[in-house]
């Protein structure tokens, strides 16, 4: 019963992310087209910095931008930001639920290190709490001023942020920290520096001064650096369906690759949006992309190491029975798991063999099934389940 509950939770927490993470990073894109799409020239009034026509969803909208405060700031002013705050709120829920709920399947792996579920937690929860830190101290220094460089130290520290927790997390649990992080990142700008920014720029609208400047400065470079860790983050939400790259023997040297890959494709499109043409980061990023997905491509050796032995159905069913079946079945016995996970039920050797690649790919060549190796599968187990696949193939 528990587990039943704790998978509804799941679902109903993640479909509420999934729809305040759109609205928010769709109410985002929306503001970054509007930006470099208004009409900043033709016939303007002198207050305006730019205005738009465009028709959706059968009506026309005209929208004006002004250069500074309008004379009196209207009563219904929308600000965007629960959009932000609901995804961040549901988004630490969602971490609580899957992975600290049942740290030790989702979190610990033993082959990387063995560490207790208070232990796997407190790096996590630290590691968001420390990095916002860090990024904010940054923020705040005069390094904020030479963007080039601040980019450039952002993506190293990343990166070896990755490096330290794919060496001590599982897989999984390494990369949604790191999504988690940015993501963190990203409301905490949203919730520390670009509303007060604009509540104090509101402030000296209503008192007819003119706001300091800094603050609408500041925000703005937070609105930037959210803007380019949106591709990143996004790819890392999806990430946990993709076992040839959390799965792999170096899941750091990919989720960096991804991550490069993802901000120079924002990056291109925001010089687009400049009408500046660049003829670079793109055939970058798809060469980056495409030499990942030939790094990551498995290794098929399981046969030859076994001397192309034949591996009998008889033992793979005992190997499933021993390492899967406990949550994989029809009638689950695994304490976390009351429903098997994916409806996939390992019961009889034709759906095995109907799933003989999904098999492959989590549990040989990426090795994350058993889920947190709680059954203890060894690489000899993996080799023989490889070869049966190769066999039946
Ligand atoms: C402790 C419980 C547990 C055990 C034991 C376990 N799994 Fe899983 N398995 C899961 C969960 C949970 C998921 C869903 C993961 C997710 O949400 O992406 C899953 C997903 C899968 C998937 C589908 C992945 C996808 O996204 O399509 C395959 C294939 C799989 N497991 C194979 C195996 C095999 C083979 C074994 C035994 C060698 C095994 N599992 C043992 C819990 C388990």
């Amino acid at each position: 019963m528990e587990a039943h509950i704790v998978e509804w939770l799941n679902l109903l927490v993640r479909w509420g992310h999934m729809i305040t993470g759109i609205a928010w990073i769709g109410a985002s894109f929306y503001f970054i087209f509007l930006e470099n799409n208004l009409n900043r020239t033709k016939n303007l009034r002198e207050e305006l910095a730019g205005n738009l026509w465009a028709v959706h969803g059968g009506g026309f909208y005209y929208l004006e931008k002004y250069k500074n405060s309008p004379q009196t700031i209207p009563k219904d002013l929308h600000w965007f930001k629960w959009e932000a705050y609901f995804t961040g709120l549901s988004g630490f829920a969602l971490l609580c639920i899957v992975y600290y709920y049942n740290a030790n399947a989702y979190m610990i792996d033993p082959s990387v290190m063995a560490l207790t579920s208070t232990q796997a937690i407190g790096i996590g929860i630290g590691t968001i709490i420390g990095s916002w830190i860090v990024y904010d101290l940054m923020c705040k220094s005069s390094l904020v001023k030479q963007q080039k460089l601040f980019a450039m130290i952002s993506f190293l520290l990343l990166v070896a942020l990755t490096y330290g927790l794919t060496h001590l997390l599982s897989a999984r649990a390494a990369y949604i920290h790191i999504g988690a992080t940015i993501g963190i990142i990203m409301v905490l700008n949203v919730f520390f520096v670009i509303i007060p920014g604009q509540k104090i720029m509101v402030a000296s609208a209503i008192k007819g001064e003119v706001p300091d400047p800094s603050y609408g400065q500041k925000a703005l470079t937070r609105s930037i650096h959210n803007n380019y860790m949106t591709l990143p983050v996004l790819f890392i939400m999806i990430s946990n369906h993709f076992p040839s790259t959390f799965g792999n023997e170096n899941a750091w040297l990919v989720l960096a690759g991804i991550m490069l890959a993802g901000t120079a494709i924002r990056h291109w499109f925001n010089l687009r949006g400049k009408k500046i043409t660049n003829y670079w980061l793109l055939p970058f990023a798809s060469a980056l992309l495409v030499s990942l997905v030939i790094y990551t491509k498995p290794e098929s050796k399981a046969i030859e190491q076994l001397n192309t032995k034949k591996v009998s159905d008889m033992e793979i069913m005992q190997i499933i029975n021993q390492h899967c079946i406990s949550c994989h079945s029809s009638k689950p016995t695994s304490t976390v798991f009351s429903q098997a996970p994916k409806g996939l039920m390992f019961d009889n050797l034709n759906i095995i063999l109907a799933n003989k690649e999904k098999i492959n790919a989590q549990t040989v060549n990426a090795q994350i099934m058993p889920l947190g190796n709680t059954t203890k599968m060894n690489e000899d187990e993996r080799l023989k389940l490889g070869s049966w696949i190769e066999q039946n193939n």
